[in-house]
């Protein structure tokens, strides 16, 4: 359903989102991982058609068939909410502490599907109970203030589900709650998107959520996808050293299923947008760099299980 092509995401020289490309399908659940910085959420924006007009985009976006230039409003709005949607980073900032949780999820029932206030009220009751709101005729009279975390979240992906979309764009959905109450958004997040048939995007700090809930994943670095496969595969077998790293300090993925695990240190840190090398943008902290890593772009290269954007990967396939 959306097919993006060479998407970079620039701020004069320096790149959040370079030459990234992806496809996803009706039903698909892919998870979006990295390190603070990495462009995650740059991505999402992308896809969204809602990057901040301070920084610059490029590349070829398709939805449902139709070119989408990334900065025609025209084309983009009419596809906000319905066939997209996105839950966004800062819970807090998308409740208007001042108005009712009720006037906020009806609407853009109201806005875009035309409904009257009545056929709101029923469609927004139908989806507190769809997300496991409880007491939803109370809630709707709510203010955010007087909802706990996890409750406040259902709100978000109640709004987010308002006009039935056909995408739901989760970024990191679950950051502010505790473990449990984690789990169990998680679980709603895949539970909706099998039974509406609906393509969920999960940007995620926790590996555990990432493997519980999708079947591939995208690991970015400095704006780059450096990997890509099946999530299994790729937690169980990473074949970018970034990857590597991410997964370094975990013994076994079963572990992580389940439980909740955030991303494990890599020594270094990664540098500001304009000091990102522009070779691998891993090089400087790779622990298997060769010499032109941080001059020459990897290009992406097939691997078993996906595609993968290193070096070292294209040496192994040239050795044998
Ligand atoms: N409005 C903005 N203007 C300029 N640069 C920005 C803006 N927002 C983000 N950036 C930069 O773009 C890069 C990617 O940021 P992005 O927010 O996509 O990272 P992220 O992977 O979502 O990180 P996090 O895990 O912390 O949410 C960063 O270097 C960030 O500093
Ligand atoms: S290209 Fe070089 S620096 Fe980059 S991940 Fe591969 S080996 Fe490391
Ligand atoms: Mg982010």
């Amino acid at each position: 359903m959306i097919d993006v092509r060479n998407l970079s995401v620039t701020l004069g020289a320096a790149s959040a989102v370079r030459k990234a490309s992806l496809s996803i399908q009706a039903g698909d659940r892919l998870g979006v991982v990295g390190e603070s910085g990495c462009g995650k959420s740059m991505l999402a924006l992308s896809l969204m058609g809602m990057v901040p007009d301070a920084l610059d985009v490029s590349g070829e976006i398709t939805l449902k068939g139709t070119a989408m230039p990334p900065r025609d409003e025209s084309l983009w709005r009419p596809h906000r909410a319905r066939t997209m949607s996105m839950i966004f980073q800062e819970p807090m900032a998308a409740l208007n502490p001042l108005r009712r949780i009720g006037d906020t999820v009806m609407e853009p029932m109201r806005v875009h599907l035309g409904l009257s206030r009545k056929e709101a009220e029923n469609r927004a009751l139908a989806l507190f109970a769809e997300t496991g709101i409880r007491d939803p005729e109370t809630r709707l009279r709510q203010y955010p203030h007087q909802l706990s975390g996890g409750q406040r979240q259902r709100v978000l992906i109640a709004l987010a589900l308002a006009c039935d979309p056909e995408l739901l764009i989760a970024d990191e959905p679950t950051t502010a709650l505790d473990a449990n109450v984690s789990l169990r958004i998680t679980d709603l997040l895949v539970r909706l998107s099998q039974q509406r048939n609906m393509a969920l995007l999960l940007i995620s700090h926790d590996l555990g959520a990432v493997a519980r809930a999708t079947k591939d994943i995208l690991v970015m670095y400095g704006g780059d996808i450096v990997e890509r496969g099946p999530t299994a595969a790729v937690l169980a077998n990473p074949l970018h050293p970034y990857t590597q790293g991410l997964l370094g300090a975990r013994p076994r993925i079963e572990q992580a299923a389940g439980a909740r695990r955030h991303l494990p240190t890599i020594a270094g840190s990664v540098p500001g947008l304009f000091d990102l090398p522009k070779g691998c943008r891993f090089s400087g902290r790779c622990p298997v760099e060769m010499p032109r890593c941080a001059q020459v772009v990897p290009e992406n290269l097939l691997t078993p299980q996906g595609f993968a954007a290193c070096h070292r990967i294209k040496g192994a396939h040239d050795d044998g």
